[in-house]
């Protein structure tokens, strides 16, 4: 037997991609140690020019090397720290920029490659212009040995650094993708020059260094692109596969986060020893939920299966003895039912025997919240009974969805469309799990038989309905003029004299 309809595990929290954030810290906080810096280094400057021998306008003739110790050492600093303030307002436009036309965040990796370019350029030109005597190319040159110590000891971070470069040449992905690489799956919330930081779905954060990603073989599942799913279930021998695909599509056609232009399609995976393996696949709208969808789509595939009177196998060694009715349905519960069928109103004046009568021809299904029962516009040859739970009635008015009312146990709908043989009037929908009773058009016949008063009672509620539906509702059904017309037409429809 499948395994796919186990007790799903606990659910689990994640944030998903649509609630990624990228932190950067604002202008504002960037700014303020290089302001504090600058204010700070030009009092100084001002200071040890108070004191310095000449007046300023002669330093301005001086090259910087030929100040006063005190004010060369003031002056750098107040260039350093204008420097810095230069550089991250710059930064800070260049990305703006970036944001505008490319409508994302520039990467981090991209953005500290550019400051720490504009900053070595910054501080090679002012110590340049204080030290002319500095020479760069012998530093570097002198300091080669240096360079293969460090080299060597930042193997690993220089390894990322080139991995993250490479990453962002290719953009195999972008924040917000759900991506696998070796064992993590998770949503990318950043890619820094060191790493890809993943939010997993059980919303742990887990760092995966770049030079392992680009090791790596990575599955990419884009934000935005038509992700599918593969969920695998059984169904017995008894079943016929066509009946079980249109099944299976008919209880996906609504579940959140399920494409609906995409229709999902099933497949006979595996003759099994005691089940036939399908998998239905079908496209997520946010595949970052795919946890949850999955869930909810094996959650509607069970409620669907149960309300077509189909059953999930029991492995073959299990003796599963089952009653069956001769009309092959589950045997229903009659005390239950019938209890149930004499609290309803319209059915008060039948007797014990009519009412057991009319148990026998019911049938239970139970919906999940949310499911549609009825919808509008559709053709409808029964009504229902709510056994447990509650019900929403809707129309849509002005392209909205309007509730027209709340329909507990004991309560009716969907005789409109029964007695007068007109589309559905509305949509009724399941607020929480729902059993109804359904009756078919033969068994109120048969009841209108030998009971013309239910004629009238059920007449009333029409009428009743109808009036709400005219007040709320865009369309109004076709009707007959009065109640005696509504009679008229629904005695027509029964045949009854
Ligand atoms: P039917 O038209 O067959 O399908 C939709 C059902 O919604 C309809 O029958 C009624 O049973 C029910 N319905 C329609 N209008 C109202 C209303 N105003 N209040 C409660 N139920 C309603």
């Amino acid at each position: 037997m499948s395994n796919s309809f186990l007790p799903t595990p606990t659910r689990l929290t994640y944030q998903t991609s649509e609630t990624v954030i990228v932190n950067h810290p604002n202008l504002k906080n960037k700014l303020a140690l290089p302001s504090l810096a600058t204010v700070f280094f030009a009092l100084a400057f001002y200071f040890a020019l108070q004191l310095a021998p000449r007046p300023l306008s002669e330093y301005f003739l001086l090259a910087p090397q030929n100040w006063p110790v005190a004010l060369q050492l003031t002056a750098l600093g107040l260039s350093l720290s204008v420097a810095f303030i230069v550089v991250r307002v710059v930064g800070e436009l260049v990305f703006f920029l970036f944001r505008k036309r490319k409508g994302y965040e520039a990467p981090s990796l991209l953005r500290d490659i550019f400051s720490l370019v504009a900053y070595a350029a910054g501080i090679t030109i002012i110590l340049k212009s204080f030290f002319p005597a500095i020479s760069f190319g012998a530093l570097l040159s002198g300091s080669a040995l240096l360079g293969i110590i460090l080299g060597l000891a930042l193997q690993d971070t220089l390894g990322n650094l080139f991995a993250g470069v490479s990453l962002h040449a290719d953009k195999p992905f972008q924040v917000g993708d759900v991506i696998t690489v070796g064992k993590w799956v998770g949503t990318v919330e950043s890619i820094t020059w060191r790493a890809v930081k993943l939010r997993t779905f059980q919303n742990h954060v887990v760092m995966v260094s770049n030079s392992q990603v680009s090791k790596e073989s990575i599955e990419v599942c884009p934000r935005g692109n038509a992700n599918a799913r593969l969920v695998s279930f059984g169904a017995s021998y008894t079943e016929s596969p066509v009946r079980v695909t249109h099944v299976v599509r008919e209880a996906l056609r609504e579940v959140d986060n399920v494409l609906r232009y995409m229709t999902p399609i099933v497949r006979v995976r595996n003759l099994g020893e005691s089940s036939i393996e399908y998998e239905v696949k079908y496209w997520l709208d946010d595949y970052a939920r795919y946890n949850d969808t999955d869930a909810l789509v094996r959650q509607r595939i069970w409620y669907a299966f149960s309300r077509a009177g189909m059953h999930f196998p029991y492995p073959m060694l299990t003796l599963n003895i089952e009653r069956r009715a001769a009309n092959g349905k589950p045997p229903i519960d009659g005390l239950g039912i019938v209890e149930r069928l004499s609290t309803v109103d319209i059915f008060a004046p039948l007797t014990g025997e009519e009412l057991k009568l009319l148990a026998r021809s019911v049938s239970k299904h139970v919906f999940a919240p949310g499911e549609t029962i009825i919808r509008a516009g559709d053709e409808g040859a029964s009504m229902f009974v709510v056994h447990e739970g509650r019900v929403e009635v809707k129309v849509v008015q002005k392209g909205e969805m309007r509730t027209l009312g709340l329909l507990h146990d004991g309560d009716f709908f969907g005789e409109m469309a029964l007695f007068t043989g007109e589309p559905r009037t509305a949509h009724v929908i399941a607020a929480e799990e729902t059993t109804v009773l359904e009756i078919g058009y033969e068994a109120m016949k048969h009841l209108f038989d030998t009971n013309p008063d239910l004629v009238e009672s059920l007449g009333q509620t029409i009428a009743e309905r109808r009036a709400g539906l005219r007040v709320n509702a865009a369309v109004v059904p076709n009707q007959e003029n009065g109640s005696a017309g509504l009679l008229a037409s629904i005695k027509r429809f029964f045949k009854i004299k």
